[in-house]
């Protein structure tokens, strides 16, 4: 293990940096803010997306997902000249030496990792390396621990026996949704996985004016890192929504309880927010992946599957909270807000929203949905809903509140805390909430005459 420290010294000047060609392939989540990120550091950015459609609009200046400050740094990227969208990924390939893997590797039915990406990027590389420079590819993308060696050989695999130089990095990538450019350039850690020490000074030049410390470990320990890493935090939210269900049979708040535990400098109050489970499209796959890789190491996996099982409860619960606060579900008109996994982003993928709402239309729901971003998504990826009589879906935040006898909150967005709750009391027929996420003000809320519910506090009408 080595930290930066003993690197910096080696660190080439920044006019140096500058004549680094990166080249990117995917530009997914990941890779479009890591190309945005280092372009506007001043390297120079090759970047190659499959998707045509996606890369068209990218080469236009479009971002084709929301998320802070994207479109910005977008534009100012290819307006510095440091940022390129190219057509055929030979193009990066011979032009770059150091190429970052991004593509995407979604969860199959079996829970384990679709690797299929990984090799088509895998073959494409190889098909144009050239023989006699030494090229370092470097893995972003979430892969299982192992990977980078896997990369390595398969691209050998693929040359056939051909001259080739190339050395496997694992640079894992930390950011959120909803903070994706923050985080990217204010990393809590960046840990470089390599299995020959000589391609650091080649890494470090990329991140040596990061604020933050560098770690140099394998590149099986820098996978293994980043998995039981975001393990950690489902744990921790899986973690707080259970102690949050006991507070509630105790006549406890857990607001009260999660900052006495979370004021403890060893526990820490981030991600100890109750709600109703998490999403999104890292934590619960990477939940599943690390029960696949526990298995098949023979490990006994029994921690991440009560995490995982705490997680899956947590729409049950919801559903008993809003049986016991309609009395009857059939022929009531219920509005959600919140679509997104989350505030600050358009990406639907595992939200808790899409596990609620069959349950509700088979009790004879009806529903209306509302979020500040991510309507469009939920309608392209879910058509069948967008045409279903007792799915409403709209675009303002008090059109969704009409008649409705039900708002039950499963995202966090601020506007919601910022409504004008004396107009959505009038609009309502039984003005009720149950706050899926404890983002309303408590117990302001109350003064309005709402039959308010939030995760963790007790039950009881209040
Ligand atoms: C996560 C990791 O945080 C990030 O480091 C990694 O690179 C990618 O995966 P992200 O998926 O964007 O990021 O979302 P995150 O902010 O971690 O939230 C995940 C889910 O947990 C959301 O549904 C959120 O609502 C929920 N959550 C989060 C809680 O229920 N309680 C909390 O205290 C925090």
């Amino acid at each position: 293990m080595v930290l930066l420290e003993e690197k910096l010294e080696r660190v080439k000047d920044s006019e140096e940096k500058k004549e680094i060609k990166i080249g990117i392939v995917g530009a997914g989540y990941v890779g479009l803010v890591t190309s945005i990120g280092l372009a506007y550091k001043g390297f120079k950015v090759l970047v190659f997306e499959k998707n045509k459609e996606k890369l068209n609009l990218l080469k236009k200046g479009i971002a084709p997902f929301y998320e802070p400050d994207l479109q910005k740094f977008l534009l100012n990227s290819l307006n510095s000249g440091n940022l390129e969208f190219v057509d055929e990924i030979s193009q990066l390939v011979k032009s770059c030496k150091h190429i970052y893997i991004c593509v995407g590797t979604p969860i199959k039915e079996d829970q384990t990792y679709d690797m299929s990406f990984l090799d088509a990027a895998a073959k494409e590389i190889a098909n144009h390396l050239p023989s006699n420079e030494q090229k370092i590819i470097i893995i972003k993308s979430t892969v299982p621990p192992g990977t980078a060696k896997w990369f390595k050989k398969i691209i050998y695999r693929y040359r056939r026996g051909k001259k080739t130089n190339i050395e496997i990095a694992s640079i894992p990538e930390f950011l959120r949704e909803g903070n994706a450019i923050y985080d990217f350039f204010n990393p809590n850690r960046i840990i470089i996985g390599v299995d020959n020490k000589s391609i650091i000074d080649d890494l470090t030049q990329i991140y040596h004016d990061f604020p933050a410390p560098i770690l140099i470990v394998s590149t099986t320990e820098a996978e293994l890192i980043k998995l039981a890493s975001n393990c950690f935090l489902s744990t921790k939210i899986s973690f707080i929504n259970s102690i949050s269900d006991i507070c509630e049979k105790l006549g406890c708040d857990i607001e009260n309880v999660r900052t006495g535990i979370g004021l403890d400098n060893r526990i820490g109050l981030d991600f100890l927010k109750p709600g109703i489970g998490f999403g999104g499209s890292c934590l619960p796959k990477d939940l599943e992946a690390i029960i696949s890789l526990f298995k098949e190491k023979q490990v006994d996996p029994i921690l991440f599957e009560a995490v995982k099982k705490i997680n899956n409860d947590r729409i049950t619960l919801l559903m008993n909270k809003i049986k016991k606060a309609l009395w009857n579900i059939k022929g009531k008109i219920i509005t959600i807000w919140g679509i997104s996994f989350k505030a600050g982003t358009d990406d639907i993928r595992e939200s808790p929203t899409l596990k609620l709402i069959p349950h509700l239309l088979n009790e004879g729901a009806y529903l209306v949905l509302y979020d500040p971003k991510a309507t469009h998504n939920f309608k392209n990826q879910f058509p069948q809903y967008s045409i279903n009589p007792n799915i409403k879906i709209t675009e303002d935040i008090y059109e969704s509140t009409v008649n409705s006898n039900l708002i039950v909150i499963t995202n966090d967005w601020e506007e919601y805390k910022k409504a004008d709750f004396f107009k959505i009391y009038e609009l309502m027929e039984t003005p009720i909430i149950i706050d899926g996420r404890n983002i309303i003000n408590y117990p302001e809320i109350l003064e309005y005459g709402f039959e308010y519910y939030r995760i963790g506090v007790i039950y009881e009408s209040t």
